[in-house]
């Protein structure tokens, strides 16, 4: 499956991207504002490029920490069971905290993580996404910023990945099979 050609068509360019982190993080100074230190959780793997940009973006004091929840393996389709593959460090009691994820497409990984850190107690708890394919919901969930709504498509770069292909890309491209 993973050796069916294919090619990447731009989506949503590197520029159109930072634009938007830039006044996302405004929002989240705001939202934050009172904090002491805000913990941002990238969802491992896919975040990884854009919590890196985020974090840059905000005056906040921040910690960064990651979590890891099983997803798609090689394939284009959700599993739908969710298993936590790799935990905070840091405990996340009485505190704020930002997810920061990729992609919200079924909901499954979103829901079953709020899930698990809600019963940790934090102070506040709020989500970002950097991309949100709504029509795709099965679990009603909704990230409190998103980046940009996109339709039913496969998408890659900017950390996001094809069977671990094209996370390098600078920009949001959807995947096209050319066979
Ligand atoms: P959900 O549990 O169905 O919401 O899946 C969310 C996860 O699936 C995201 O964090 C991504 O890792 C992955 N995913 C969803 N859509 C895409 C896509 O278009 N390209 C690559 N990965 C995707
Ligand atoms: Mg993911």
């Amino acid at each position: 499956m993973t050796k069916r050609p294919y090619v990447v068509d731009e989506m949503i360019s590197a520029k159109s991207i930072a634009a938007r982190i830039e006044a996302l993080a405004q929002e989240i100074d705001r939202e934050f504002a009172d904090t002491d230190k805000l913990v941002v959780v990238g969802l491992l793997r896919g975040s990884f490029v854009f919590i890196a940009d985020l974090v840059r973006e905000l005056h906040l004091p921040v910690e960064v920490d990651f979590l890891e929840a099983s997803s798609y393996g090689d394939g284009m389709e959700s599993s739908r069971e969710v298993r936590i593959l790799k935990d905070l460090r840091s405990g996340i009691e009485g505190r704020d905290v930002l997810v920061v994820e990729d992609i919200i497409d079924t909901g499954f990984t979103m829901s079953h993580v709020l899930h698990m850190l809600r019963g940790r107690e934090p102070r506040k708890l709020k989500v970002i996404a950097l991309l949100d394919k709504p029509t795709r919901r099965e679990v009603e969930i909704k990230a409190d910023w998103t980046g940009f709504e996109i339709p039913d498509e496969f998408v890659v770069g900017y950390g996001i990945d094809f069977a671990q292909r094209n996370r390098n890309l600078p920009y949001i491209g959807k995947v096209r099979f050319t066979d």
